[in-house]
């Protein structure tokens, strides 16, 4: 069941916090053993790579070559792929064009989401201060273990009314705008509360993020559904012309526009992110994207249902999303300022039918059938060429792993019961 977008906001404190952590509540309890998976998988992974002396490993848990000493067995296209993943030359020169850090504390709105719990670690890790601004659509399990953590401070707020996180704008050096209705179902269903979110809300965040005059930078989180479908191109660019082709991408889309063609401050540095689809283990996990749902029925034994496999779609792990969000703030204003940049790899574009794939290199057991579709609006090969070349952002894992941590942590009973509502947006 989800939470009711709240009709009183506040500023979070100990006693009257939704679902302070209740380690007898069945919630509480499932919350804590994923943390603990959690934790620990990115504690091993990095033990295990240190051990075998394989790249380098960031504060975040991403190993520089997340693939390295893996023992399964992988098709030959894909361990070409993989291996096209930078190692610790990259990785150095990641943190090189990210090490001038000047932003302090950070507003994240849609903080209790798939990704924006993921970044608020990562941030905090990174030495950042915090605020997370949600609504809690899904509830607050996300951030359960974050409360009462040096540096991190939680807003119960709606971005449709400004007045919720006034006091949060003036702590703030930057913003990362997550916020949203996402996905084109969740959107198709609510319709009014989608452009009043997505839309008017986004445009009153971005104008008194401007009247903040400590704010300095401010990250939108946009989408490559953008693109809608290729249409004589092989791959889509951040200069190819935009189709949206549902309520959600025509949101993007506007407000996209609106920022980038936004007349700011001199010191004021937006930018927009269009993110690949995203998977991986995340505090609020989601099992509608594709590689987390294809993982998770293959898991459960089922068989799997593959609607138009010939579709293309880039994919990316929700910690090297975060991680681009990191990367844009911290690097120079010149390179960012008013930029639009897709964020993912260009080796990770799949077919759905390739996707199915490489799950049965990992559960050779599956049954997988394919349901013959020819008409899908969404069609789309991406390029990540400009965040590479400009920022030296390159991603550190790729859907081979997001299935096998996917894999272990519901064989490790993290999600008792996968299916349940508040896995899914719609
Ligand atoms: N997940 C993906 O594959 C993907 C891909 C491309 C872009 N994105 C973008 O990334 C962002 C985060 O996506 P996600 O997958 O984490 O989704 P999510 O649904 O898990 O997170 C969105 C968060 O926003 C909150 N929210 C919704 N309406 C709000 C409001 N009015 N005020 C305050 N908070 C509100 C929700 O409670 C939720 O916690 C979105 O902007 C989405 O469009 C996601």
């Amino acid at each position: 069941m989800r939470a009711p977008v709240p009709e009183l906001f506040h500023k979070m404190r100990q006693s009257d916090r939704p679902g302070t952590p209740d380690r007898r509540s069945p919630s509480g309890r499932e919350s804590t053993r994923f943390e603990e998976t959690y934790r620990s998988m990115v504690q091993r992974g990095r033990e295990t790579l240190a051990e075998r002396g394989h790249g380098q490993v960031r504060p975040d848990g991403c190993p520089a070559r997340p693939w390295a000493g893996r023992a399964c067995r992988r098709p030959l296209r894909a361990r070409r792929r993989w291996s096209s993943i930078p190692s610790r030359r990259a990785a150095a020169a990641v943190s090189k064009e990210t090490a001038n850090v000047n932003v302090k504390r950070v507003l994240v709105t849609g903080g209790a989401g798939y990704i924006g719990s993921v970044l608020v670690r990562q941030l905090l890790e990174r030495g950042h201060s915090v605020c997370a601004l949600d609504a809690l659509l899904f509830g607050d399990h996300a951030l359960r273990d974050e409360y009462g953590r040096p540096g991190f401070d939680f807003l119960h707020a709606d971005v449709r009314n400004p007045e919720s996180y006034a006091s949060a704008l003036a702590d703030a050096q930057a913003v990362v705008h997550l916020a949203a209705i996402v996905g084109d179902a969740a959107a198709a269903k609510s319709p009014r509360l989608t452009h009043e979110t997505n839309l008017v809300g986004s445009e009153a965040l971005f104008q008194r993020a401007q009247d903040a005059p400590d704010v300095r930078r401010f990250v939108f989180v946009s989408t490559c559904s953008n693109y809608g479908r290729m249409e004589g191109v092989e791959y889509c660019s951040e200069e190819s012309p935009l189709k949206p082709l549902s309520l959600y991408a025509e949101t993007k889309v506007e407000f996209e526009g609106r920022l980038l063609n936004s007349d700011t401050r001199g010191d004021f540095v937006p930018t927009a992110l269009r993110f690949a689809t995203a998977y991986g283990l995340s505090p609020r996990m989601r099992f509608d994207l594709t590689v987390n749902e294809f993982t998770r029925e293959a898991a459960l034994g089922r068989e799997l249902l593959i609607y138009g496999e010939q579709f293309w779609r880039p994919h990316c792990h929700v910690h090297d999303l975060a991680r681009a969000c990191l990367c844009v703030l911290e690097s120079a204003p010149s390179k960012v300022d008013h930029e639009v940049f897709n964020v993912g790899d260009t080796a990770e574009n799949y077919t759905k039918k390739q996707l199915a794939e490489l799950l049965l290199e990992f559960r050779p057991q599956a049954r997988i059938r394919y349901v013959t579709r020819e008409e899908d609006p969404r069609d789309y090969k991406v390029r990540f060429d400009k965040i590479r070349d400009i920022l030296g952002f390159e991603i550190a894992r790729n859907v081979g792993d997001g299935i096998a941590e996917i894999l272990e942590a519901l064989a490790s009973g993290a999600f008792p019961d996968p299916e349940a509502d508040r896995y899914r947006n719609s």
